[in-house]
């Protein structure tokens, strides 16, 4: 069979590398795809939000399976789109992707239906958020500790976590009043902030039964500490000793069940991945959001550690029939992926420098250099993109995965290339460390 894979970071690197090695599969597509996926399968120039575009190739190919990884064609319709078509595509319809299309949508479904999560409120306009800071806090009080959320995708970035006053105001302001993030912003959310620990736990789901993945942590913070600005993450491990199996049938129980539940109750049945972006309090873990997606980072360290084969799930999650496969089999050996990143980001930074050292990172045993921003210019790989590399490896504990990680990391250079340098280190802290009380 073919398959098509739709995106270009390194999450879609990650499928379509583990894709092609299914016995059962001829040929991978990547649409647009980067210079690490034209390696493991064959690049389509098109755009992963060009639906005609991708359903005209879908039908010339004979594309048995199409797999979409990010949120942005998920939200789109892509789904609803293909399945119209009669073809066969992994991933929630446009309806179901509300949950991470929608804070305010998700917020309500977990609030109905009894899930973990911070306390909300939904606003929809400046006035009303602000007079409800301004009356829950005392004018002398500057410690606000809160949330201000837009309600639509803004690619992470329209999320502040607050402590003192004016910082949640310039939030609404910029939310609401100077409409920073467009229509995202028509509805915002104020929620209480929670301390703790997060961590992503993953799910395949067909609507009815669910298979819950190794739990993973992520690091969005730019810098070394979880100091400086968010990103889109800056390396991930996986499985995570934050989450033990104990909170881990707690999760899948009171979190991810009921969630599948209330979607398929309120005619949005879910089928795909569904990854809870917890975290794990002294109460125990609440949802911060549900994304329908692999997470990128957290995708690769996952699918590096899967010995099954991902084409017969995606298909089993696809034709409703999840209860019949087998137990995944995973690699008992823990993965850790560090992110190699572009000079400025997560703000503005350049592009075209070429990158050297990747034939010898990838020569390392247990080492795959998954691409995110990366394209090919005549015979070099050059930068493309702010998030350019996800080297990832296998190792006996953590603490060897993260050093195998780093050596590959060594050997790849360009111009102003940089990375977390405590990628998994946070695991340390966790071991034999209570994860917090036994869950209410
Ligand atoms: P979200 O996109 O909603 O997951 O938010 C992005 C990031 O903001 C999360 O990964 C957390 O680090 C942080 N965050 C979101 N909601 C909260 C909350 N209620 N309390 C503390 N931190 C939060
Ligand atoms: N790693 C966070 C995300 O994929 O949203």
């Amino acid at each position: 069979m073919n398959v098509l894979v739709v995106g270009s970071g390194g999450r879609e690197h990650a499928l379509a590398w583990k894709i092609a090695q299914s016995p059962r599969v001829d040929r991978t597509f990547v649409a647009p795809g980067n210079a690490g996926t034209a390696l493991d399968a064959e690049n389509v120039p098109i755009a992963a939000t060009d639906f005609p575009a991708l359903l005209k190739f879908a039908r010339q190919n004979q594309i048995a399976l199409t797999v979409v990884g990010p949120e942005a064609p998920l939200t789109l319709g892509l789904v609803d789109v293909f399945q119209k078509a009669g073809l066969r595509v992994f991933g929630p319809s446009r309806s179901a992707a509300q949950l991470e299309g929608s804070k305010v949508f998700c917020k309500n479904l977990l609030h109905h239906a009894n899930v973990p999560t911070a306390d909300y409120r939904v606003f929809r306009d400046a006035d009303s958020a602000e007079r409800f800071i301004n009356d829950r806090y005392p004018a002398d009080d500057q410690q606000v500790p809160l949330v201000i959320k837009a309600d639509g995708l803004a690619a992470g970035k329209g999320v502040v976590v607050c402590s003192r006053r004016e910082e949640a105001l310039a939030a609404i302001d910029r939310i609401a009043r100077q409409q920073e993030f467009g229509d995202a912003g028509k509805q915002l959310i104020i929620e209480e902030r929670l301390d703790g620990h997060e961590a992503s736990v993953l799910a395949f789901t067909d609507g009815r039964t669910i298979i819950t993945l190794p739990p993973a942590q992520d690091h969005k913070p730019a810098y070394d500490g979880d100091k400086g600005p968010n990103t889109g993450g800056m390396g991930a491990y996986c499985p995570t000793p934050l989450v033990d199996s104990r909170l881990l049938r707690w999760t899948e129980e009171h979190i991810l069940v009921p969630t599948v539940h209330a979607m398929k109750r309120s005619r949005h049945p879910f089928r795909g991945v569904l990854y809870a972006g917890l975290m794990v309090t002294k109460q125990g873990p609440k949802v911060l959001e549900f994304n329908v997606r692999f997470g990128d980072p957290e995708c690769q360290p996952l699918l590096m550690r899967l010995q099954s084969d991902l084409v017969d799930v995606l298909e089993a999650t696809v034709d409703g029939r999840l209860d019949e496969i087998e137990p995944l089999r995973w690699d008992p050996r823990p993965a850790v992926c560090v992110v190699m990143a572009s000079e400025g980001y997560p703000g503005t930074y350049p592009t075209g420098q070429a990158i050297r050292g990747l034939e010898q990172a990838d020569e390392l045993p247990d080492v795959k250099v998954f691409h995110a921003g990366t394209a090919r210019q005549a015979d070099d790989v050059v930068t493309s993109g702010g998030r350019v590399l996800g080297v990832t490896a296998l190792g006996a504990t953590i603490s060897a995965a993260k050093l195998q990680a780093y050596r590959a990391v060594k050997c790849i250079r360009w111009s102003g290339a940089w990375c977390r340098k405590d990628i998994s280190d946070k695991a340390l802290q966790y071991a034999g460390e209570p994860t917090g009380q036994e869950p209410g």
